[in-house]
């Protein structure tokens, strides 16, 4: 991705800001008895409402507004007709477009109370994905941000996920580089300053394989644990600056 001018960075802060917001917007839907498919309908209507739109809905076929990944789904779940039940631990992910730029941010959320091994997972996934963001400096590797994650999070004694990663956003939704949870310092792609990435690490409770599975008229995948073990994830949009970064995806 090219570097963004002043102008371009003001609307990623903005979608950015309006990304994390609808997040957070978001979490007081996420009771016992609410489908992911009423809670896709509020995003789609509350973006359209500032003006802005969902960047998902139609995203290489993709036929929803936001993703919503359950326990053993690993990303890119399908809003569905299933209410949610006490125990379950969801991943939202929300991406606005708000004058051609993209704000992509993700959480997690339990219904009820967390189970203690939910909660331990989702904690695992928020802190390593600061620990990826904190290793970013202007003129750094992706690399970086890999080592930082997967040294955190084989610590903690969880699984990062490989084949899935961060990546380039601004103009586009998914563009170079990818941003991966496991790599070496100073190496991978370069960081360059007033360009935009994700950095989203998602966890396993196991090293067990994963699953992808085809999403009907979208070449859109989504993944789940072939074990059906948990998965969690985090995701921010962040700005690298001269002098290091900033998170977007913050209200
Ligand atoms: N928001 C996801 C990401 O973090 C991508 C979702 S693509 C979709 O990269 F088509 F599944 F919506
Ligand atoms: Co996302
Ligand atoms: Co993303």
């Amino acid at each position: 991705m090219k570097p963004l001018s002043p102008d371009e960075v003001k609307k990623m802060q903005k979608v950015g800001r309006l990304a994390a917001e609808l997040l957070q917007h978001l979490g007081q839907y996420v009771t016992a008895g609410t489908t992911t498919n009423e809670i896709d309908k509020i995003a789609h209507d509350w973006t359209l409402s500032k003006g802005a739109t969902p960047a998902p809905l139609g995203y290489h076929g993709f036929p929803k507004s936001i993703c919503t990944s359950l326990n053993e789904c690993i990303c890119h779940g399908v809003p569905d007709d299933r209410p949610l039940q006490d125990g379950d631990a969801i991943n939202i992910d929300v991406t606005c477009i708000l004058d051609g730029f993209h704000g992509d941010t993700s959480s997690m959320f339990f219904v009820g109370p967390a189970s203690e091994k939910a909660q331990a997972i989702s904690d695992c996934a928020y802190e390593a994905m600061h620990k990826g963001i904190e290793a970013i400096t202007p003129g750094g590797k992706t690399g970086d941000i890999g080592f930082a994650i997967n040294k955190f999070v084989t610590r903690k004694g969880y699984y990062p996920v490989r084949e899935i990663g961060g990546h380039g956003i601004g103009s586009e939704f998914h563009g170079d580089p990818f941003v991966p949870s496991y790599g070496k310092k100073g190496k991978g792609e370069p960081l360059r300053p007033w360009t935009c990435i994700t950095v989203e690490p998602m966890i396993n409770e196991t090293g067990a394989d994963i699953v992808e599975f085809s999403i009907p008229d979208s070449t859109i995948k989504y993944y789940e644990t072939a074990d059906k073990t948990l998965s969690a994830q985090f995701e921010h949009t962040v700005l690298i600056t001269d002098e290091g970064y900033e998170i977007l995806t913050q209200v």
